[in-house]
């Protein structure tokens, strides 16, 4: 997720074009950047934070148009040349981008007289405008020609020197349109202009979009459309917030797209490969023995629910370790250990002490991260991005489905490499992963029934969820987000262990919270449902929908359902757990984006 603003009007652009970016800055922080549009176009770029950019731009300027961008680095790192706005090779088109181009490389090898000077697949845009542009299209015409060739997801607006008209168009990826007094503006989300315009008109996928002095044009299939305007009620804090009460259930409701975007390019299902760029050397990976996952909290639990994955696709000895614990030790070879760390920020000071040892060990070391240009990145021999764009709610949501789904990937690509995941296996596993987005859809449509059961239980005296082989680590992350944002205690367990000891603390006032996926031994784990029940404890469950849900009645308190996705069908229940999280908390009063004593990045050992 990164921020867009543009501008046409009477007023000075820069201004205008420096406040939206830095509105929009909770979208992507890693570098910025502004083109100002005259008779040639004025680019200012830079890596950091909005601030940095603001350090570099000249007081005024007489511009009265202009594009701007905030990015989270998805292809290439944070670095000046690879902030937006990207130009052609004459500097005479600029184009800000959010989103992926899947085919940029395809397009790339159809430009070889082109010369690109960034690492990002949005470059190709300029590039391809100035084809056409070169072969005698008119500005407009260009720009739609172009269009023709992209394939991925994009929000994206594109200036061209000396023309008046800013062009816009999204796919999966959204644009908004303000209408002000004195000009026109066009963002990522309203942030970017609220403090101007509350009169806005939302972009349909395919929109075409000109902006100009006379305000917006739409073009839908070609034909000109009328595009309705609407008045904006809410305050700038709520529109950060898309309109939601926390950032959290932003994140959550977020998910689908997050997921599109994470395996977005990624999937070949026909070839039964996963393509996500690990450069690690193939005779390497064939000749690994172990892979030790290592990680803290959130990043934890999607270790171990991957290393479940990667285990049987790899076929080698798979651990997860908690990184504060981490030692290269147990007469492990170096040279066939394989370390994965997985960290959200790639700042953890845990898991960035891990990697050293690792490291001064001799092991090779690969990065599964968020963030791009962290420090996790500088240290690990390769890295793989989740692409689940920036997470503001302390509690991790999206990147936790994000950090399985790219695991999940990485596990296929080094088994179809290895020869040790067979080509149905692979396609199984690929075909589950491209239903997560879907799959995780069906489950926020489902809010109401898991708020229920959470305002129901808001009240109990301790909550404990349980689950066996992949529901196991959804258990313990159901546990670990209720206890952080509710300050509530539960605690997830393996649900086979409940009757060693955990059984003494169930009560009556004690919800127990069952995952019964297919695939999770749902009929062993019943087994351990009626234990409780026979203590009535209320139960909440999650199953897989056979297609008879609704059609009796259930055996639990409240049964919730996923769809039959196969190995991700727990990931996706993790979404009630979020959900039933976030409701007892909200139900609480607290302050569930910043819950108390804790911080989004943990930067001490
Ligand atoms: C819990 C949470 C933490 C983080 C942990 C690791 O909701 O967010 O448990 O998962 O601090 O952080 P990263 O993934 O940034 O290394």
């Amino acid at each position: 997720m990164c921020g867009i603003i543009g501008y046409v009007g009477e007023r000075a652009a820069l201004p205008i074009l420096s406040t939206g970016l830095a509105n929009l800055e909770y979208r992507g922080y890693d570098s910025a950047g502004v083109a100002l549009t005259g008779d040639e176009l004025t680019i200012y770029k830079k890596s950091g934070e909005v601030s940095a950019l603001q350090g570099i731009l000249p007081e005024s300027t007489e511009h009265t148009r202009g594009i701007g961008h905030t990015r989270w680095s998805t292809h290439g790192p944070p670095t000046d040349e690879n902030a937006h706005p990207h130009t052609d090779c004459t500097g005479r088109v600029a184009v800000v981008h959010n989103g992926i181009i899947e085919n940029y490389d395809a397009i790339r090898a159809e430009l070889p007289e082109h010369t690109f000077t960034s690492d990002t697949d949005t470059e190709v845009i300029p590039h391809l405008i100035e084809r056409e542009l070169d072969d005698g299209a008119e500005p407009r015409a260009a720009v739609e020609a172009a269009l023709e060739r992209l394939e991925g997801t994009y929000g994206l607006v594109v200036t061209v020197a000396g023309v008046d008209e800013l062009y816009a168009t999204r796919r999966d990826s959204p644009l908004v349109v303000g209408h002000g007094d004195d000009g026109t503006f066009i963002g990522s989300d309203v942030t970017a202009f609220l403090e101007h315009t509350r009169d806005v008109t939302y972009l349909e996928d395919d929109d075409f979009a000109v902006i100009d002095d006379d305000g917006l044009a739409v073009y839908r299939d070609g034909e000109a459309v009328d595009p309705a305007v609407k008045r904006l009620e809410y305050e700038a804090d709520a529109a950060e917030k898309s309109g939601y009460d926390h950032y959290m259930l932003k994140e959550i409701n977020e998910q689908p797209r997050a997921l599109r975007q994470t395996i977005s390019g990624r999937i070949d299902l026909e070839g039964g490969t996963a393509e996500i760029d690990v450069d690690l050397p193939t005779p390497y990976l064939e000749s690994i023995e172990e892979i030790q996952v290592v990680a803290c909290g959130t990043s934890y639990y999607a270790g171990r629910y991957a290393a479940g994955i990667l285990e049987s696709a790899v076929d080698v000895r798979t651990t997860v370790e908690v990184a504060s614990e981490y030692e290269f030790d147990g007469g492990r070879d170096p040279w066939r250990t394989l370390v994965v760390a997985v960290t959200q920020s790639g700042e953890t000071a845990d898991t960035l002490s891990a990697v050293r040892r690792a490291n001064r060990a001799g092991a090779r070391t690969l990065a599964v991260t968020n963030t791009l240009g962290s420090t996790v990145v500088r240290e690990t021999d390769d890295s793989v991005f989740i692409r689940a764009g920036p997470e503001i709610g302390v509690a991790a949501t999206k990147t936790f489905a994000s950090q399985v789904a790219t695991l999940a990937l990485l596990s296929v690509d080094i088994g179809r490499t290895r020869g040790s995941l067979p080509y149905d296996e692979a396609v199984d596993l690929l075909g589950s992963v491209r239903q997560l987005p879907n799959a995780v859809q069906s489950v926020l449509d489902a809010e109401d029934r898991v708020k229920a059961a959470a305002l129901e239980y808001a009240d109990s005296d301790a909550f404990f969820f349980i689950g066996r082989r992949l529901g196991r680590p959804v258990a313990l992350e159901g546990a670990l987000k209720l206890k952080e944002i509710s300050y509530d205690h539960a605690e997830g367990f393996a649900a086979g262990e409940l009757k060693h000891g955990p059984l003494a603390l169930v009560t009556e006032r004690t919800p127990v919270l069952a995952l019964l996926t297919d695939g999770a031994r749902p009929d062993e784990t019943r087994n351990n449902v009626k234990e409780v029940q026979a203590r009535g404890a209320p139960v909440v469950a999650v199953t897989t929908d056979d297609g008879d849900a609704g059609s009796g009645t259930s055996e639990f308190d409240t049964e919730l359902t996923v769809p039959p996705i196969g190995a991700l069908e727990p990931l996706v229940a993790n979404v009630y757990w979020q959900l039933f999280a976030y409701h007892v908390a909200n139900e609480k009063g607290r302050s569930i984006d910043r819950p108390r004593n804790l911080a989004k990045s943990v930067t001490v050992e």
